[in-house]
This record gives structure tokens, C-alpha cells and sequence, in this order.
């Protein structure tokens, strides 16, 4: 797998955008401040992920998606390393809804609970979103620290 940077024409990825994110408002507000960082196997975009920098000392993945007949090969966890290794000494942070899948995913790639946001997606989204029986309801916050910083497994 080739991961690249995109610099122009980034709505050309819109229809991956929309599997991480459903809303195009929502992707409009953060594309061009965020970085997009494309996935590709022999040659076929399958992956994006998009990145904002914080004013702290965090990076915030703002869309996170994997072509469907891609998915369960390593390919989202290599995006989520990849956007690690960019940053080695900042805190990674997403927001992300209550799905069951999509928080064993980031559970088993080193994220934590963060803090919620009661009612984003009800509040934010014209209609309920509704993944594997689960109603969107709040924004969940996960977060992973550097390596360097992370001092829980040392105790
Ligand atoms: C969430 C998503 C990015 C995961 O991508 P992926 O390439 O399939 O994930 P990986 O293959 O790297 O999975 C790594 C591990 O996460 C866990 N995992 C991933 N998908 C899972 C699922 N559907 N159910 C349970 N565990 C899952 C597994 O432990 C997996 O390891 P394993 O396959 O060896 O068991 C992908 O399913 C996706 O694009 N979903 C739709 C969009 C979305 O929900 N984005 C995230 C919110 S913005």
C-alpha cells in the first residue's frame, strides 16, 4: 500500500470522504484546513484520512474511511500509523459516533475515551444517522499519545 498526500482537487476524493463522513457540509468545513492523505493498492485509491493541527499540542482526524472491499486487511490501521508517524510528538485526538465496530477498530489500535459531546450528531445532522441498530447520538473522543509521552504502560 502507497499512502500520498493530496494538495489539490481534493474533492476529486469526495466519494470516499462520504463513507467516513455522510455530510459534505461538514467535510467542506474542514478540508481545506486539513491535510488528506490518500491510500492506494496497485494503483486504486481505497483509503483516505484527513488531519487538522490543533493549537495545543494534539492533531485532530477528522475523516477516517476504507473502501468497503478493502476493509479487515490492515489498511485503516496503517492510515491511523501513518498520521502517527507524521506527527511523533503530538497527541492524536478524534471525534467519532458511538458505532460498536468503529470503537472496537480504534480500541484495538491504541485509542482511548476522551470526553463526549452530548447530542453533536442530533444536533448537527438534518437526519438520525443509524449504524448496526445503534441511533448517533453523541460525538466520543478518543485519543492515543505519543509513544514518548505515554507513561500509563510503564506503571
Ligand atoms: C473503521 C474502518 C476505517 C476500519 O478500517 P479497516 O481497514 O477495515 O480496519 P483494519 O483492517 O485496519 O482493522 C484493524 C483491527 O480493528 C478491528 N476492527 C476493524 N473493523 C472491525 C469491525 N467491523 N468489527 C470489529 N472489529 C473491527 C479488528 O481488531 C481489526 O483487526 P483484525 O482484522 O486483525 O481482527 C472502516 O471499517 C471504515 O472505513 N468504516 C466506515 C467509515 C468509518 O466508520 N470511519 C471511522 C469513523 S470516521
Amino acid at each position: 500500500m502507497v499512502i500520498r498526500k493530496v494538495e489539490d482537487d481534493k474533492r476529486e476524493f469526495m466519494d470516499l470522504l462520504l463513507i467516513g463522513d455522510e455530510s459534505v457540509d461538514m467535510i467542506e468545513r474542514y478540508i481545506e484546513p486539513g491535510s488528506l492523505h490518500v491510500g492506494s493498492m496497485d494503483n486504486k485509491d481505497v483509503a483516505v484520512i484527513v488531519v487538522v493541527e490543533n493549537n495545543d499540542d494534539s492533531v485532530e482526524i477528522k475523516n477516517l474511511a476504507v473502501d468497503a472491499a478493502f476493509r479487515r486487511r490492515g489498511i485503516g490501521r496503517k492510515m491511523l500509523e501513518y498520521v502517527e508517524k507524521l506527527y511523533p510528538d503530538k497527541r492524536v485526538i478524534l471525534g467519532t459516533g458511538e458505532t460498536p465496530s468503529t470503537l472496537r477498530f480504534y480500541r484495538s489500535c491504541g485509542y482511548r475515551y476522551f470526553h463526549r459531546i452530548p447530542n453533536f450528531f442530533t444536533d448537527n445532522y438534518p437526519n438520525p444517522i443509524v449504524e448496526e441498530e445503534v441511533t448517533l447520538r453523541d460525538m466520543v473522543y478518543l485519543y492515543k499519545d505519543s509513544p514518548k509521552n505515554d507513561t500509563e504502560e510503564h506503571f
